[in-house]
């Protein structure tokens, strides 16, 4: 048998592209869960989600005014929106939260946990004890318990509708780490150490979780001047170190630009994609300027 005979037998039999049909229709087609969901880059994800064709957002937060308004945003993109109030820090919300998205749209086929706070800039010898566990208790056992109970509903269902061919996905959960997931700065000791937890969350699930069909991955947005920054840019942390960190990003940064991210992770054309934590941050990380 020649060389090209065995290669085209190979190929036959182990095809590498599963669909000669072109693609076409919504990247997004199915419901999405988003915690942190009512503004900043939780609400720019819910917002690409409803313009990539999500049937269903769901947004979930602790502040019930943000969480009106962060609807009204969704809505006008012509998706239907559900608002949750829930703190993620409390294992009934959260378990209630999803229960609710199960029960108004039936699954939840792309799950993305960003609810976070800063929490205090001290030194971590005057770091408060309270400070630590409350950032914690948000950044980390949030991601956890948000990660449990999402993972529960996807194991119940069966898998989104793929293209032909293509592995099956009966959902992708997408956690928000940070830079600080891989590095630290002065004065970041609870954010620092609950981001680098998020790796261990993600990647401990991803594992248990690619045998049915879920995956589980993070991401690591750079700096977005949101709410969560605003109130230190300018005070604690001096504008001029602000902008050295963009200039080592190279720009300032959209939020759209972490929500076309979450979109494109959470499809099953990433199917291979398990367990890993890709930076958004313009090259940040790998600029030693
Ligand atoms: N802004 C940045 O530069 C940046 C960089 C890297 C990572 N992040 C991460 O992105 C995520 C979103 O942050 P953001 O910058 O959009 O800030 P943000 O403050 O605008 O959004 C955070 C949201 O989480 C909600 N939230 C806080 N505690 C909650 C709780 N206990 N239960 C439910 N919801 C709660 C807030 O109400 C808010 O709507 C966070 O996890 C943050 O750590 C932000």
């Amino acid at each position: 048998m020649s060389n090209e005979t065995i290669l085209a037998k190979l190929f036959s039999e182990f095809p590498q592209t599963s669909s000669r049909t072109k693609r076409s229709g919504p990247l997004a087609p199915g419901v999405a869960f988003i915690t942190g969901g009512a503004r900043g880059l939780g609400n720019a994800i819910a917002v690409s989600f409803a313009r990539d064709g999500a049937r269903g957002v769901v947004i979930v937060d602790i502040n019930q005014d943000t969480l009106n308004e962060g609807k009204k945003i969704v809505e006008s993109y012509g998706t239907k929106c559900l608002a949750i109030q829930a703190d993620v820090t409390k294992e009934e919300d959260i378990e209630r939260a999803v229960a609710e998205a199960a029960k108004e749209f039936g699954r939840i086929d792309y799950a993305a946990n960003f609810a976070g706070i800063l929490g205090p800039m001290d030194q971590t010898s005057e770091l408060p004890l309270e400070g630590f566990q409350k950032v914690m208790a948000v950044n980390c056992t949030g991601v956890y318990l948000s990660t449990k109970h999402e993972l529960r509903q996807m194991m119940k269902q069966d898998s989104i509708e793929v293209e032909e061919g293509r592995v099956e996905q009966r959902g992708s959960i997408v956690n928000c780490a940070s830079i600080n997931s891989g590095m630290a700065l002065p004065g970041t000791l609870p954010y620092t150490t609950a981001k680098h937890a998020v790796l261990g969350i993600t990647r401990t699930a991803a594992l248990e979780a690619r045998s049915q069909g879920i995956r589980v991955n993070a991401v690591s947005p750079g700096f977005f001047l949101t709410d969560l920054l605003k109130p230190v840019v300018g005070t604690v942390v001096p504008m001029a170190f602000y902008d050295a960190c963009e200039t080592r990003q190279g720009r300032a940064a959209k939020f759209e630009e972490v929500g076309d991210v979450v979109v494109l992770l959470s499809g099953p054309r990433m199917s291979l994609v398990n367990g890993a934590n890709l930076p958004i941050d313009g090259g940040f990380t790998i600029n030693e300027a």
